[in-house]
C-alpha cells in the first residue's frame, strides 16, 4: 500500500517532479503552494492541491490535522539569493517563520519525518571542493542564513520532540521529467539551464558568461548540475533511512561541468548556435561549487542515472522547446 505524503511547495520546479515520483508509484499526495513562483499546471493529475500561503498557520493546523502523513516535504521557499540580499528579513520571515511554524505543526500532528530542501548556500565560497557534509556552515546571504536557520530548528526538532529530518542540500538543480510531463519555469529565470536554451531558441538576445579568468580548464565558473529527477529519487530513498535517525546530505553529481561546457551542450543537443556575450566576474561568485555526495551513496544506494550533462540538457531541451512559454503553453 502506497503512504500519504504532503509536499509543500509541489507546484513549483524541485517540488513538482517528487509530486510526479510519489504519484507514480501510487502514493497520495497533497500539495500546499501559494502558486507565487509555482505553477497549477506543475501538480499532475491524481495530487491534491491546496492553494494556500504557509503564513496561514490555522489552515496549516488544519491541513496536518488531516493525517496521518507518512512524512512531510518542505520545498516552499523563496530562493532568489540576489533578492535576499536586498531583501533579508523578507526572506527570513517567510523562510524561517513559516518553516519553523511548519516544523512545530508537524510535532504537534505527530508526523514522525519531515524532509527540508536545503542548498549549497549554506557553504561560504573559501571552502575547499568538493565540499562534504562536515564542512561548516558561513553562509553568504540571508538566503543562505534562512536555510541553515531552519536546519538548526530541525537539529532541535529531533533533539527535543524526536521528528526525524532530512536536510538535503542541493547544488544545481536542472533538466527536466523524462516523461516530458514537467520543467523548469521561473520568471525571472535566473538557471542557467534553461537561460542558454532560451538563447538558442532565440527568446532572449544571448546569454552572458561572467567571467573567463577563473583558475579552472577553460576559465568559466564549475558548478555541479543534478538531474531533478534524481533529486526526486534521492528524496524517497532518504525516508527509510530516517528510521534510524535524522541525516544531512549534501546532493550533487560530485563533478562539475563550466558554463561554456553547459552553452556546448545545448549547441550540441539544440543543433543551434548559442549567441555568448562575454562580462566581468560577479561579485560572490566562487570559481568552482561541487558537491561530495558519496554519503548519501554509500548510505542509501543513491545513484544518479541522468548524471550526465547531455541528459540534463535533453530533457530540459525537450520540455522547453515544446513549451516555449512554460506553463502557459500547456494551459493553451
Ligand atoms: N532549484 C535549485 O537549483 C535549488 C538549489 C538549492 C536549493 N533549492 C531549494 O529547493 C526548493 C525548491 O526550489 P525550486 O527551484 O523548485 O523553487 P520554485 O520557486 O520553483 O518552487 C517553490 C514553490 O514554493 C511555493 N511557495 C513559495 N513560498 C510559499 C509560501 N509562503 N507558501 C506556500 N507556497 C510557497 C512557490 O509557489 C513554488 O511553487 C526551495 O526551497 C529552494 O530553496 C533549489
Amino acid at each position: 500500500m502506497g503512504g500519504r505524503y504532503l509536499v509543500t511547495g509541489g507546484a513549483g520546479f524541485v517540488g513538482s517532479h517528487l509530486v510526479a515520483a510519489l504519484l507514480d508509484r501510487g502514493d497520495e499526495v497533497v500539495v500546499l503552494d501559494n502558486l507565487s513562483t509555482g505553477h497549477r499546471q506543475a501538480v499532475l493529475p491524481g495530487a491534491k492541491l491546496v492553494v494556500a500561503d504557509l503564513d496561514d498557520a490555522a489552515l496549516i493546523d488544519g491541513v496536518l490535522a488531516d493525517g496521518p502523513w507518512n512524512a512531510v516535504f518542505h520545498f516552499a521557499a523563496l530562493s532568489i539569493v540576489g533578492d535576499s540580499m536586498r531583501e533579508p528579513f523578507r526572506y527570513i520571515a517567510d523562510n524561517v517563520v513559516t518553516g519553523v511554524r511548519l516544523i512545530d505543526a508537524c510535532v504537534r500532528h505527530r508526523v514522525a519525518k519531515f524532509v527540508l530542501s536545503s542548498t549549497a548556500a549554506l557553504f561560504g565560497s573559501t571552502r575547499s571542493t568538493p565540499i562534504d557534509e562536515a564542512t561548516p556552515f558561513d553562509p553568504e546571504s540571508p538566503y543562505g542564513e534562512s536555510k541553515a536557520m531552519l536546519e538548526r530548528a530541525l537539529y532541535w526538532a529531533d533533539r527535543v520532540h524526536g521528528l526525524r529530518s532530512a536536510c538535503l542540500r542541493y547544488f544545481n538543480a536542472a533538466g527536466a521529467d523524462p516523461a516530458g510531463r514537467l520543467g523548469e519555469d521561473h520568471t525571472p529565470e535566473s538557471h542557467l539551464v534553461p537561460l542558454v536554451i532560451d538563447a538558442a531558441l532565440g527568446r532572449r538576445p544571448d546569454i552572458a558568461v561572467f567571467g573567463a579568468d577563473y583558475p579552472t580548464l577553460d576559465g568559466t565558473c564549475l558548478r555541479d548540475y543534478v538531474h531533478v529527477a534524481d533529486l526526486a529519487d534521492a528524496h524517497m530513498r532518504v525516508l527509510p533511512q530516517l528510521d534510524g535517525g535524522s541525516v544531512r546530505y549534501n546532493l550533487g553529481n560530485g563533478r562539475g561541468h563550466s558554463v561554456l561546457e553547459v552553452i556546448a551542450a545545448v549547441e550540441r543537443i539544440g543543433g543551434r548556435k548559442v549567441p555568448v556575450r562575454m562580462a566581468a566576474r560577479r561579485p560572490g561568485d566562487p570559481a568552482v561549487l561541487v558537491a561530495a555526495s558519496g554519503a548519501i551513496r554509500d548510505d542509501t544506494g543513491w545513484q544518479p542515472r541522468l548524471s550526465g550533462l547531455d541528459d540534463i540538457v535533453r530533457t530540459a531541451w525537450h520540455w522547453r522547446e515544446s513549451h516555449p512559454d512554460g506553463y502557459r503553453t500547456a494551459a493553451g
